[in-house]
């Protein structure tokens, strides 16, 4: 159960803090991962409410020798405190690729999105036909564009240009633009000029494809295999939607009465409401989560939410409807809910290389045949 005298020396230190907070809870067990070590407390029948330990987490780190921040989380009957490890392995994208590529865990999905590993180490995918679209936040340095590079190399070793476009938005041309001479990528826009013109195409695609599919099949997936692969998957990725947003107000000053179009944000929120059955998705990661930025309505049609490190727990509740990215550890250490679930979890991204996605950009194609040789391997 604890695996080393420092597992024993952390769990006893965190038991005996929380009984001189007035929190009385007895160490269970442990789960140790490549990044954070989660150490579950069972609290007596008769503990005080787990608020009375949720603002002294600075005392509990203190009590194990850590300054680094700890997240604390209900899990059922317990609880966890997750305490990072001194030594930190990095996540290696090869290592992830290999996983996809062998794993029978995606073979149902259409676009499965490599996420990295869970906080025991193992790999997991998502897919984007099942989460259609996605919102990412984290401040500075969390590991938004590393995790994009991860989504997109991912996806790009597993469909084809012929299966699946991409449309990169970086108006700061910085992390996405390493990806402009990927076969997949049908537009790279670094304007908001021509993301309006781009989101516009968008949403008259998915009317042609609407219109296209009526009656004959219920999504992209049903129409690719009645009629052959016709029609590919659009995944619109954002690097840095607050910027956009802003140079979008800003656009608007110069706009009168005659030329005053619909900004950017709402255009997004109907391409979102509309888009899953046509095979068009949206990816979109921003830095600040503000209410301006995110509001309601673009929540809703964002069910899926991921954050890395944040300032506050009241930027994290923007996002996440719920405290914790404030207590992460920046480089790629995030939390994530899907739409279909309640629950909060933690994981950590891969570390994508210039080289890796160099790699990417000129071999995917034997990438992809590789991994098929391999699927095929597996099934004989
Ligand atoms: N999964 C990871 N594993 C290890 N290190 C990582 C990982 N992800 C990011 N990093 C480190 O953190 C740095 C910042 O990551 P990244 O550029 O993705 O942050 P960001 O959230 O996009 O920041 P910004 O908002 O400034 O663009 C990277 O240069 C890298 O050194
Ligand atoms: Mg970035």
């Amino acid at each position: 159960m604890v695996e080393s005298s420092e597992q024993q020396r952390v769990s006893n230190a965190l038991q005996a803090k929380m009984i001189v907070l007035g929190f009385l809870a007895k160490f269970t067990h442990l789960e140790s991962g490549p990044i954070i070590t989660q150490y579950y407390f069972k609290p007596e029948p008769f503990a005080k409410p787990l608020a009375t330990i949720l603002n002294k987490t600075e005392d509990l780190a203190l009590s194990v020798g850590t300054s680094e921040p700890l997240l604390i989380q209900r899990v059922k009957d317990e609880i966890s405190i997750s305490v990072p490890n001194h030594v930190r392995d990095l996540i290696i994208f090869d290592k992830c690729l290999h996983w996809l590529a062998t794993s029978s865990d995606n073979k149902n999905s259409q676009l499965p999105l490599l996420m990295g590993v869970d906080t025991k180490g193992k790999n997991f995918s998502i897919d984007l036909t099942v989460q259609p679209h996605i919102l990412i936040a984290g401040s500075t340095g969390g590991g938004k564009s590393v995790f994009l590079s991860q989504l997109i190399a991912s996806l790009a070793v597993q469909r084809s240009p012929e299966e699946l476009q991409f449309i990169l938005v970086d108006t700061k041309q910085l992390d996405l633009t390493l990806f402009s001479s990927l076969d997949h990528v049908s537009n790279m826009i670094d304007k908001v000029e021509d993301l309006h013109e781009g989101l516009d195409w968008l949403l008259s695609e998915v009317r042609r494809r609407t219109e296209a599919m009526k009656g004959l099949a219920r999504n992209l997936t049903e129409y690719n295999k009645v009629y052959g692969k016709q029609l590919p998957y659009i995944v619109l990725v954002i690097d840095e939607l607050a910027d956009v947003i802003q140079q979008d107000k800003e656009l608007q000053r110069g706009e009168d009465s005659q030329t005053k179009r619909i900004r950017i944000a709402a255009k997004l929120i109907q391409l979102a409401a509309i888009s899953r059955a046509s095979g068009i998705h949206i990816i979109a990661a921003t830095q600040r989560p503000s209410i301006e930025v995110i509001s309601g309505n673009f929540k809703t049609n964002f069910p899926t939410r991921i954050s890395f490190r944040l300032p506050t727990a009241i930027d994290s509740r923007v996002i996440l409807d719920d405290n914790g990215a404030e207590a992460l550890l920046g480089k790629g250490d995030y939390l994530y809910r899907t739409s279909e679930s309640s629950i909060l979890e933690r994981a950590h991204g891969s570390f994508v290389s210039m080289s890796d996605i160099a790699l990417v950009i000129s071999q995917h194609e034997q990438i992809r045949k590789t991994f098929e040789m391999q699927r095929k391997q597996e099934v004989a």
